[in-house]
This record gives C-alpha cells, structure tokens and sequence, in this order.
C-alpha cells in the first residue's frame, strides 16, 4: 500500500468509478431501468474501494463505498423535527372515501378535486435532511415531533442518494418510506432460519429490525428501499404548483419515488385506482396497505389547512387487511380424492382479506411442526388475494397452559379404516379408494367436473346425497340415476331433472382423454391424460401396456421398469407406476369395465405411428445400447411394436447391447431372436416404408 498522494490518473479513475456507481444506484432505484448488473456493482464498488485504501485522500463522503461506516455515535439520538410529521387519517370503507371527497370539495368549493392516488407503502416514514445536496441527517417518525437519528444505518440503503443532483436547494428535507420489499425478505429469512435464528412475521417488522441496529453494517445486509412522498422544512426552494410537480422534483433530484402514484381527476377515477392497485396487491413487489389521496394543488392544501394529528387534504383508503389474530379451535381432518388426510384449522371466525374465516389449511403435519402450532394457540391467519386462508404464525406468548399437541388420527375420520402414515410419519393415507364416502364424494366430483366427464347439474349436494342414499357407488352408478330419484333428492321439477338426465346421456359420448382424466388416477393431471391418450390411441392398448409393464415392476434396475410407460412423452418413472398399479388392480379395471356397460364410449384416436410395419411384435431390450433406453424403446413403438420388460415364449426380439445378461441367456434358451445394435437398425429400415 502506498500513502502517498495520488496521481492524476488515479483521481480521475476514482471519480469515473463513483460516477459509474451512484448512475447504476440511480438507474435501479430511481429509474427502475438496471444498466449493469449486481455482480458488475459489486466489482465496480472493489475497485473503488482498492483505489481509495490506497490513496485515502481519494475517499469523499458521498462516495458509494462510505454507505457503511459513517460514524454511529449519534446512532438513535433524539432529532426535534423542524416541521411535524403528521400521521393521515384513515377511510375504511366506500363511504369514508366518499365522505372525506366531499368534505375536501366543500371544503374548497369546488365541484371535482383532482388527488395524487399514491399506493401506501407498509414500512417505516422517515425524514432525510439535505444540505448542499449531501445527505446529512435522517430521522425516524418517533411521536411527530421528535424522532431518532438513524443517519449511520439509513446512509447503507443503495436507494437513498448520498448526494443529490440537478442543483437542489440550499437545505430541504425529503420524506419517505423505508421498506424491505417481499424477495428480499423471503431471502433473509431463509438465511435467519439457516443460522438458527428467528424469523420475521413480516417485511415491516424486519424492516424495523433492520433500521434500528446498532452496527450499520448490519443494517447494509438487510435488503431495504426507499420511496419518498413528502417535503419536510426547506430553505430558498419555491414550492411547486402540485404534488404531482413537486414527485417529478425529487426524481429530477435523484431520489426514488414510486413509479404506480398516478393523479385521479375525482372520486371515481379514484376508486378505479384503488380497484386496480387492489387486483394488483398480491403480485406487488413490496407490501401495500391501501391508498393515500392527497390534494393534488399544493395551494388547495393550504386553504384546508391542518389538524394536529393529521392534515385534512390527504386520507388513507385502507384495504382489507390480509392477516388477523384470532383463535384455533380445534383441528380436523379431512380426506382427499386421492386419500390423503390433510390438517384444517378451525378457528374463531375473523374478518380478513375481505371476506369472514373459519377454516384455515394447515398443509400437513410436517407443517404444523415447524409452526409449532397447538390446539387453543392465538394464531395469525393470512389471506391474500383468491389464496386459501392459511394460519401463518403462533403468538407463541400468548399459548394456554393447556393447549393441545396436533396428531395425526389413527383411523380415517371418514370411514374410519386405519390409516397408513408415510415413513417419517408425517402424511396420512386412508387406503379405503372409493370406499371411503370422502374419497367417493371427491372423486365423483372429479368425474362429472368440467374437464373430466363434465356433466352439467351434479353438484356437491346432490352427489353427497346420492352417497348417504345408497345410490352410487362408483362413476358408473351415475348414469343409473333416474329422473325420479333426481326429484326426490332434490325436490327439483321435472324440467331441471330431465336436463340433468340428458345432460348424463350426452357425457358418455367423451374422448379417451376427458375419460383417462376423470379417473382420477394419482399424477394423472389433463395433460398427461391427453398424452396417454395420443400414444396408445386405444383404451385397450394402454391396458396392455400396463398388463406388460406390471411384470416389470420388481425389476432389479430402475431403467428396466415400466418401459412401455415410460416410452410415453414426459411419462417418468412415478408417473408410469401409477398408471400400471392403477390400471392392474381388479376393482379399477371392472370400474372401468362398468362405465363402457353403462353406455360411456369414446372414438379411437390416430396414432400417428399406431399400426405400424412392427406392429404385434414383442421386444425386450437389454444391454447397453448406443441411444438410451428410452430412445430405443419410442424408436419401437414409433414403428408400431411393443416393448415389454422380461424375455418369455411370446417375445419376438431381443435387443441386446453390450454386457447383457440373463435376458440373453434366457432369449437364447427359449430360441429368440437376438438382435445386436446393427441387425436392430436393419430391421428398422427395413419395415419403414
Ligand atoms: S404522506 C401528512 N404518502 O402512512 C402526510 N404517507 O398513516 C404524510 N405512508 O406515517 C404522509 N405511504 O409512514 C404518505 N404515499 C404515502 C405513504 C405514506 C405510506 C405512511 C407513512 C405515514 C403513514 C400515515
């Protein structure tokens, strides 16, 4: 290291690298247009600091590389804000908002009030103090009137300028919110829990977390950022005519302001901004809490003038706010199509996200471990947007000395049939299938839904019904429902039950697809329905390929199970062992059989390669061949063969590839034909046209 005095081309090196650094915070946080990215940062931001290590006059106390450092002994001080920091009063409904318009147009005598709509950020206000342009003080709220410095630890945010630009007045204070937005949050709580510490329940409290350490370079780890809103005192500024001038003003200056604020015309444009914000919320980066109007002419401002607490210009349109504390009753469980006992919260219903919950999902047993979550516990409950309301966290303070500890059940709440638990015990399975009534209800349900079967007028009611009766037992008792049962269970007219009954009558003329689909076969979604469908074209080829398949299943190799399966596009190993398990297991197949008795039928589909010149024949393949074995395996079935797993009497060639084993032996002892890599593309070639 040299202490000397740096030349000129390392001043001017220095000064180019800052300049880099502040215009790349400035293109992030300001524009919201990156010009590099993270990486080039922080190797831009080594350079400078080299340069600076070594020749310490370089350094100056806007320069990027001081963001962590200025001195803390003023950490927390008391700061006497020159101007209050006043609070906004708050509209919780239509009306509200309403009520607050007119009082403002009254208030003004003016027939329509133009507002800046701005989305309310959740995090912290802060006031940031500008000398000269350099940032020199920022404050906390505190009580209005007097706040704590937090200089040291808001000087680290990337988002807040050292230094402003574009000629700023002599002294002005600028007023913000600091908050941590949602990656950034998922982020450090990952890395608290990796390091065994405590998680935040929210942005907000993290973000606070974060302002108030004592140690800025902790305060730099925490991903927070910054909007600014707000003027504070000023000196030789002369105020713009609007709000929406005075935002322009700052971003000129350099400084960060919300992209989505946007002027409303009156109260209808802006309750279509707060509509729109709203549908917006759940995929936000950051955190909102509702919206704040603020008079947009500044002069207007004056002439309403303000309370102690709160100006009369500006409201806050709160939305619904998306978590709740409330009370967990109890916990039940209820059973799914596939058999899968899942965990539901009932607890003491709560208004939250806009609609009444009582019953939260607990996903899993799993879960409920790691939330550590007892039966009586105070619990706060999220619901965001159309997500299904979830108990988020435990006020694990506020826990009865007699909560309870949550078990999985012993027994199907539903048909009462023991349970099987996975291996780490922590999910259930009733194995009754469709005769556990729960597993009968979901899965019927399934059958007659819009992209199965789907068959209109047979709802939730009128299945559950038709279980309690007696009536159906499985989706071919369906179409044995008659338009006077439909009468009676649900006391509807005549009309309505014949369109139902016509409406069973018209679903058996389906597709493979919708009928793979409604079977509800564990993994098999729409998708892979369809795909099935495509391969084997006919009902029948795929209950063969599943009848050769299953003799595979106990395949000492992975690669040699289910090859006919797995010959199917994006049909992987799991998938292909429950479509084989499922389509060999007796009871499925007479289910089925009785759909096709009861009338359900559905065209062939063309194969694109179905009959072709292989067709018949039987392969097994074995050894290491040049392509995988799935490649080899489509390259038979392409040309219309079958690949089974193991060589018997009925198998008309065997593959073989290099080191095969008792396949070969076996083939070669029952006289099949054996083919090496070269005899097997020869006979490919010569059956394609
Ligand atoms: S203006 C006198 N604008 O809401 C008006 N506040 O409930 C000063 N807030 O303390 C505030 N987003 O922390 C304003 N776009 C926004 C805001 C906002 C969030 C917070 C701020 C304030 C609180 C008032």
């Amino acid at each position: 290291m040299s202490a000397g005095a740096p030349d000129d081309a390392a001043t001017a090196r220095a000064a180019a690298l800052r300049r880099q650094l502040t215009d790349a915070e400035h293109a992030y946080y300001v524009l919201d247009d990156p010009q590099i990215s993270d990486a080039e940062y922080d190797a831009l931001l080594r350079q400078l600091q080299a340069l600076e290590t070594e020749f310490p006059a370089l350094q100056t106390p806007d320069s990027p590389t001081q963001r962590v450092g200025g001195s803390a002994s003023s950490a927390f001080a008391p700061v006497q804000h020159r101007l209050p920091m006043r609070s906004l009063n708050n509209a919780f409904d239509e009306a509200e908002f309403l009520a607050f318009d007119r009082r403002v147009r009254e208030g003004l005598d003016r027939a329509a009030v133009p507002y800046m709509a701005e989305p309310k950020l959740d995090g912290l206000a802060v006031n940031l103090r500008y000398e000269h342009g350099q940032f020199v003080q920022g404050a906390t709220r505190g009580d209005g009137q007097t706040g704590e410095d937090i200089t040291a630890n808001l000087r680290t945010l990337r988002s807040l300028p050292l230094r402003l630009r574009d000629a700023p007045p002599s002294m002005i204070e600028v007023r913000g919110e600091v908050f941590m937005p949602h990656a950034g949050f998922a982020r450090l709580n990952a890395e608290q829990s990796a390091r065994g510490e405590k998680t935040f329940v929210n942005p907000r409290n993290a973000a606070a977390g974060a302002l108030r350490q004592l140690d800025p370079r902790l305060t730099a780890r925490r991903p927070l950022q910054l909007y600014v809103y707000a003027l504070g005192a000023v000196d030789g500024y002369a105020l713009p005519a609007t709000q929406q001038a005075l935002l322009d003003q700052f971003r000129r200056w350099g400084l960060p302001v919300n992209p989505l604020n946007a002027r409303v015309e009156g109260v209808d444009d802006g309750l279509a901004y707060y509509q729109k914000l709203m549908a917006q919320r759940a995929e936000l980066p950051f955190d909102i809490d509702g919206v704040v109007y603020k008079v947009d002419d500044l002069a207007a401002r004056d002439e309403l003038g303000e309370l102690a607490r709160a100006p009369r210009w500006a409201i806050a349109f709160k939305f619904p706010a998306e978590e709740a504390q409330t009370k967990l009753l109890d916990v039940e469980f209820q059973v799914g199509r596939t058999g899968a006992i899942t965990p539901v919260a009932r607890l003491v219903p709560v208004f939250v996200g806009g609609a009444t919950v009582s019953n939260a999902t607990l996903h899993n047993l799993d879960e409920i471990r790691r939330k550590d979550i007892h039966i009586g516990d105070t619990v706060i409950v999220r619901r965001a947007g159309d997500v299904i309301p979830e108990v988020k966290a435990v006020v694990v303070d506020q826990r009865p000395p007699d909560a309870g500890v949550i078990d999985l059940p012993q027994h199907c709440p539903a048909c009462h049939a023991e349970v099987e638990r996975s291996d780490d015990a922590v999910v259930a399975r009733c194995p009754a299938g469709l005769g556990c009534p729960a597993q009968l209800h979901a899965a019927l349900l399934h059958f007659v839904s819009r992209r199965a079967l789907d068959i209109e007028g047979i709802g939730e009611k009128l299945i559950q019904q038709l279980i309690d009766e007696g009536l159906v037992a499985e989706p071919a008792d369906l179409f044995a429902v008659t338009a006077e049962t439909l009468m009676r269970l649900e006391r509807m007219g005549e009309k309505s039950a014949a369109n139902r009954i016509t409406a069973l009558a018209k679903a058996k003329h389906t597709t493979l697809a919708r009928l793979l689909y409604g079977l509800g076969i564990r993994d098999v979604g729409e998708r892979t329905a369809d795909t099935l469908a495509q391969h084997f074209g006919r009902l029948e080829a795929l209950q063969r390929a599943c009848e050769a398949d299953a003799q595979t299943a106990d395949a000492e190799k992975d690669k040699d199970r289910y090859p006919q399966l797995r010959a199917v596009a994006d049909v992987g190993p799991e998938v292909a062992r429950r479509v084989v398990d499922w389509f060999s297991d007796p009871h499925k197949q007479a289910m089925v059989a009785r759909l096709q008795t009861a009338g359900v039928h559905w065209p062939d589909v063309a194969v694109a390669s179905g009959d072709g010149p292989l067709s018949g024949q039987r392969f097994v393949i074995t050894g290491t061949l040049p392509e995988s074995r799935d490649a080899v395996a489509a390259r038979i079935t392409a040309a219309g063969g079958q690949v089974v797993g193991s060589v018997s009497a009925k198998t008309d060639y065997l593959v073989a590839g290099e080191a095969a084993g008792s396949k070969l032996a076996k083939a070669e002892k029952l006289d099949v034909p054996v083919l090496d890599w070269a005899a097997f593309l020869k006979l490919l070639d010569a059956s394609s046209p």
